[in-house]
């Protein structure tokens, strides 16, 4: 434990959770620079898959393209380490199995019908309730871990400048809800769902995923990379990733921001 670190066990969050894998550890803090930043020190450690670390509020959250991700109290901001034995190429998997997780935990909390918007956000009325940061080491033919970053404007205020793009919970109910009942629901989906990935289940949970996608047919815009492509949305292939048409055919997309036309 390092200073930097405002470190405390909470009642609150750290209930018994019933699961096989995701969140039998969990390590709560404050306040944090990153939790992304603190799973990869912990893996380090060879702390065991599954473990998670969440922090009330985060002073360096960082999102997708080395942006910053506002992280105030009332929100959730948690990570969580995964050792899966894929090809790097499947990453993407991962990333669309926490989606799902997300997703369906949103749902059955909130009963608001959220949206998975490709490559890893989940929208509400075509804003931003949460974006997912995967970041990951591999060898040649192997991941070493990765960890899952997972932020969810609950109750948290949404900074005047990300007003337009950005929704939380509280603003779509009216009222706050709790966040360690969507937290334990996110947990405990995401295990289930980590199992089906293991047994390498990946048709049930792509299926489960277009069931929370309007993706499909749909007028884009994509930037990766200073690159701009626009096209139509062919398919999500079997590793995640996107399939536009666009007038010079058919182009494979591995990560980007989408806008839709
Ligand atoms: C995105 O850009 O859409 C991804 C945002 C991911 C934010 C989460 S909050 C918890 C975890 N810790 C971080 O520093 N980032 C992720």
């Amino acid at each position: 434990m390092t200073s930097r670190y405002d470190f405390s066990f909470s009642n609150k969050v750290i209930k018994a959770i019933n699961t096989k894998i995701i969140g039998k550890n969990i390590y709560h803090f404050r306040t944090i620079d990153s939790t992304n930043l603190y799973a990869k020190t912990l893996v380090k450690k060879g702390i065991p898959e599954g473990t998670v670390v969440i922090a009330d509020t985060q002073m360096k959250g960082r999102g997708r393209k080395e942006r910053i991700w506002d992280s105030p109290p009332g929100g959730l901001w948690f990570s969580v380490i995964l050792y899966p034995n894929i090809h790097p190429d499947q990453a993407m998997l991962i990333t669309m199995t926490a989606a799902v997780s997300i997703a369906e935990a949103v749902k059955k909390v909130t009963d608001l019908n959220p949206e998975i918007k490709w490559p890893n956000d989940i929208i509400i009325k075509g804003k931003k309730l949460c974006g997912i940061l995967t970041e990951l080491e591999s060898e040649m033919n192997l991941i070493k871990y990765v960890v899952i970053g997972i932020g969810i404007n609950v109750n948290n205020k949404i900074n005047a400048d990300l007003l337009k793009i950005a929704i939380s919970i509280n603003e779509l109910k009216g009222i706050d809800i709790s966040c360690t009942d969507l937290f334990h629901e996110i947990l405990k989906k995401f295990d289930y769902y980590y199992q089906q990935f293991i047994s390498k289940k990946y048709g049930d949970i792509r299926k489960i995923w277009f069931s929370f996608s309007k993706i499909i047919g749909k007028k884009v815009k994509i930037q990766e990379d200073g690159n701009i492509l626009s096209g139509k949305v062919y398919d999500i292939d079997e590793n995640g990733y996107l399939i536009l048409y666009t007038s010079k055919g058919k182009v494979r997309i591995t990560n980007g921001d989408i806008k839709y036309l």
